[in-house]
């Protein structure tokens, strides 16, 4: 079969799977506090038609997944469809992003599962910030999370940080200590403007250029490391002495779209060529119907834009996000 490769010669091994628009927190750059209308259940891909497009994925060289939600472990017996995912030959990598809040509960039978590792959010390591960026759940239960996900042996454990000015900016120093001390990644998020009129986001958005300053202000030597485990789109940095390291995730100030190699499929069954854009393919249409369903990942392929252009968009200055239809939280990160 030939692979996945677009119009501008990028591979492309790599499908992120979301599971579930529904989640249990509501944090305040990716959800209204008092919830959306959510999809139905019965207008989610169910389990049997997610594996149905793994298989073909995996024909067409796709050997790397991510589960995401919203919350992808509200869905339940997740556990369950990343044995039958793992089970697919060519599929060698199954990693999970999630908030953290039911990794307690979880991350054992996940392991056992063969789910391989974790990208787990934190935003903030004070438990009354938690409350205001999150806004539901708390701090302890995350923290228990990220420990039993460690004792699992989900490794290596990143922490997704996404940067807020004026809300978490004051503890990049902090997250840099916890890289230092522990065995975590830690990657700094800059705060992305997607799928809904957001007025907050000129006000909070901070460049990640904060990062290496305060890394040199906090007097660590740095050097860039080429070889984290996972093909994201991290710029990843060690800590002369550390335990852990730190990554930097730019998608506003310096995109990453010259090296992409993801497809996105949402939990209602659309196949999204980029975060960013705006038609999808309606991968239900194909289901039970291998032909139509290689060639929904090669229409993918011929779709896919060379970058997002939102540096352009976002020059004007009366645009407050970008033109997709769906919240993050609807695609999946
Ligand atoms: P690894 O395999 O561990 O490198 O994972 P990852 O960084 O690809 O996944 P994760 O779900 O942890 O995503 C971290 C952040 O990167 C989230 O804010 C995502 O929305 C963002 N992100 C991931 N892929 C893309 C992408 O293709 N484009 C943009 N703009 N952002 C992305
Ligand atoms: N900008 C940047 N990152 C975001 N995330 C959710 N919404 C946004 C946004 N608007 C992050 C979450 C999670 C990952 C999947 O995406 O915090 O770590
Ligand atoms: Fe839930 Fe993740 Fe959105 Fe927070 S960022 S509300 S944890 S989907």
């Amino acid at each position: 079969m030939p692979p996945l490769m677009d119009r501008f010669g990028r591979e492309h091994d790599y499908l992120r799977i979301s599971v579930t628009d529904r989640c249990n927190l509501r944090c305040l750059y990716c959800m209204p506090e008092e919830g959306m209308e959510f999809e139905d259940a019965s207008n989610l891909l169910s389990y049997d038609h997610i594996v149905e497009v793994v298989q073909t994925a995996a024909e067409l060289g796709i050997s790397k997944l991510r589960i995401t939600g919203g919350e992808p472990l509200v869905r339940p017996g997740l556990d369950g469809l990343i044995r039958r995912l793992k089970a697919i030959p060519g599929i060698d990598d199954i990693a999970l992003t999630t908030n953290g809040m039911l990794l307690g509960k979880y991350a054992e039978a996940l392991k056992d599962a063969g789910l391989n590792r974790v990208n787990i959010s934190l935003d903030t390591l004070d438990p009354t910030r938690f409350k205001f960026i999150a806004r539901r759940g708390d701090l302890k239960r995350v923290i228990e999370g990220i420990e039993a996900a460690g004792k699992a042996g989900l490794a290596p454990i990143k922490l997704n940080c996404v940067l807020l000015k004026g809300i978490n900016e004051d503890e990049i120093a902090a997250f840099l200590k916890l890289a230092y001390e522990q065995p975590m990644h830690v990657r700094f998020i800059e705060y992305m403007p997607i799928g809904h009129a957001d007025d907050n986001w000129r006000n909070h958005y901070l460049p990640l250029s904060h990062v290496l300053e305060t890394a040199e202000r906090e007097g660590y030597t740095i050097t860039r490391l080429l070889n984290i485990k996972g093909n994201g789109p991290s710029d990843d940095w060690h800590m002369e002495g550390g335990r852990g390291s730190f990554g930097l995730i730019h998608p506003v100030s310096d995109h990453f779209c010259k090296s992409c190699n993801r497809l996105r499929l949402t939990a209602d069954g659309s196949m999204k060529p980029c975060l960013y854009w705006v038609d999808e393919l309606n991968v239900k249409d194909a289901l039970g119907d291998p032909e139509a369903m290689r060639n929904i990942f090669y229409r993918a392929m011929d779709l896919k834009p060379e970058n997002h252009e939102m540096a352009a968009k976002l020059a004007d200055e009366a645009l407050t996000h970008t033109p997709t239809d769906r919240r993050m939280s609807q695609i999946g990160g």
